[in-house]
């Protein structure tokens, strides 16, 4: 009766996104009923952000006029663990056979993978006869600097073209999906591993317990799985939801992590906090009962104890933070708009998808969004179709604002336009509230 009801609703909703986006249609989803984390089946609905397209799904021009699929974007939290997640999920093929995005295009996270690695080889006595393994490896950004190093290394990551890339690099890539199958043949070919490291690819991964016994699999006997990813509890404090979609299926903490890492016989042994991507944690686990568990775990723990992950009212209050984030960036925008200021937004990103098209937001008020990605350029937003441009085309454009729609990299972008802000560019940072800097 109730997904009869959801089914109507979608329906309703499509019919109004269709006047903003004629060539919506319907994508194939599935509802999740099991907590990914703990497996209970105590999933609560807080968040919806209506149907979205795929916020990676930058379309050429050709495909402008074809049908583009929208799903629903839906968040539920865990009363009995505290995790995050999407309550419906698309393919995994759907989403990352192609994938546009490339850890080397931004050159913070360049920095910050290659300090990254050097950390875990001086950390845990790296050599050459070890194994590094980096799961989701994108252009091999991070292993790079384990070769540079003189590890061994090995990527695996299932976008085709990505994975290409990596290996005409000399990065030897495995086109596949990480999984308790895949891991197994690398055991066979490759042996165990001393470090595996899985960098901002958890939240991508629907199957944990398949991902978690390919760890246990791989992972040396005295070696140390390296796990990290966007700080659930920085994103409830800093209300950065545009984070949450499509291929981010879970918004994770240190509590559901550790319950799903025990039934794979794993534990977590240390965690550091990284500002990255507006506030990340590093996991470092190893076999249970191998290393001393660090203090700074219960740290953790206690404090999400104490914020209360598991409690509904933090996901109240977030969610009417989250609508009320929205209304003012459209009445930010229709403002600008009406005194006829050009805007564009900074930075191609899947979470700037989100954002635009959460609030509605297309071409027609947005005239470019500017990217270092080369493979994003010449190619239009998903929904609000607006032109990716290089950011060499930023004086020609001669925008009054930019939305900086990758919010993540503000010092950097905003140190680089320097001189522009001097001469009046104004950029509008979305949260916590939407502000012009
Ligand atoms: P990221 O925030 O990792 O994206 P996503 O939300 O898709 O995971 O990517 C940042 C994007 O911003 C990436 O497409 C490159 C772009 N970028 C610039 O265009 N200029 C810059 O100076 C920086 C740092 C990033």
């Amino acid at each position: 009766m109730q997904m009869k009801k959801a089914i109507q609703n979608h329906c309703t909703e499509l019919n109004s996104i269709q006047e903003f986006n004629p060539q919506a249609v319907m994508g194939k989803f599935t509802r999740v009923e099991m907590c990914r984390a703990c497996h209970s089946s105590t999933l609560h609905h807080f968040l919806s952000f209506g149907l979205m397209p795929k916020p990676n799904g930058f379309l050429t021009k050709q495909n402008l006029n074809k049908p583009e699929r929208y799903f629903p974007l839906n968040v539920d939290f865990c009363s009995t663990c505290g995790m995050v997640q999407l309550e419906e999920v698309i393919s995994p093929n759907e989403l990352f056979d192609h994938y546009v995005y490339s850890s080397s295009a931004s050159y913070p996270m360049v920095e910050h993978l290659r300090n990254l690695a050097k950390e875990l080889v001086t950390r845990f006595s790296l050599s050459q006869k070890d194994l590094v393994l980096d799961v989701g490896s994108n252009d091999g950004t991070l292993l790079s600097v384990f070769k540079q190093l003189g590890i061994t290394i090995l990527g695996i990551d299932p976008a085709k073209n990505i994975a290409e890339i990596a290996n005409a690099q000399k990065i030897p890539t495995i086109n596949d999906f990480f999984s308790q199958v895949s891991a197994k043949k690398i055991l066979t070919s490759h042996g165990t591993c001393k470090v595996i490291t899985i960098v901002n690819v958890l939240a991508q991964i629907p199957d944990w317990d398949s991902l978690f016994a390919g760890v246990k699999t791989l992972l040396h006997k005295e070696g140390t799985c390296l796990i990290e990813f966007p700080y659930l509890v920085d994103t409830l404090k800093t209300f950065e939801f545009d984070t949450m979609y499509h291929e981010h299926q879970s918004m994770v903490s240190v509590h559901p992590l550790s319950i799903a890492l025990r039934r794979h016989c794993l534990e977590i042994f240390d965690v550091k906090h990284d500002p990255i991507h507006g506030g990340s944690i590093r996991v470092f686990i190893s076999h249970i009962g191998v290393r001393k568990i660090c203090k700074r775990v219960d740290v953790y723990l206690d404090e999400e104890n104490t914020i209360g992950i598991s409690n509904p009212d933090i996901y109240s209050a977030y969610a009417t933070k989250v609508y009320e984030i929205r209304d003012e960036m459209i009445q930010l925008l229709n403002s600008l708009i009406h005194q006829k200021k050009k805007i564009i937004g900074y930075g191609a990103t899947a979470k700037g998808n989100v954002l635009l098209n959460f609030c509605r937001l297309n071409h027609i008020q947005i005239s470019a969004i500017v990217d270092s990605t080369t493979f994003k350029q010449g190619l239009y937003t998903p929904g609000s179709h607006i032109p990716v441009v290089s950011e060499s085309q930023l004086d020609k454009l001669n925008p009054d604002y930019a939305i900086l729609t990758a919010w993540n990299f503000a010092d950097a972008i905003l140190k680089k336009n320097k001189q522009r802000i001097k001469k009046g560019l104004k950029f509008i940072r979305p949260y916590p509230i939407p502000t012009v800097l």
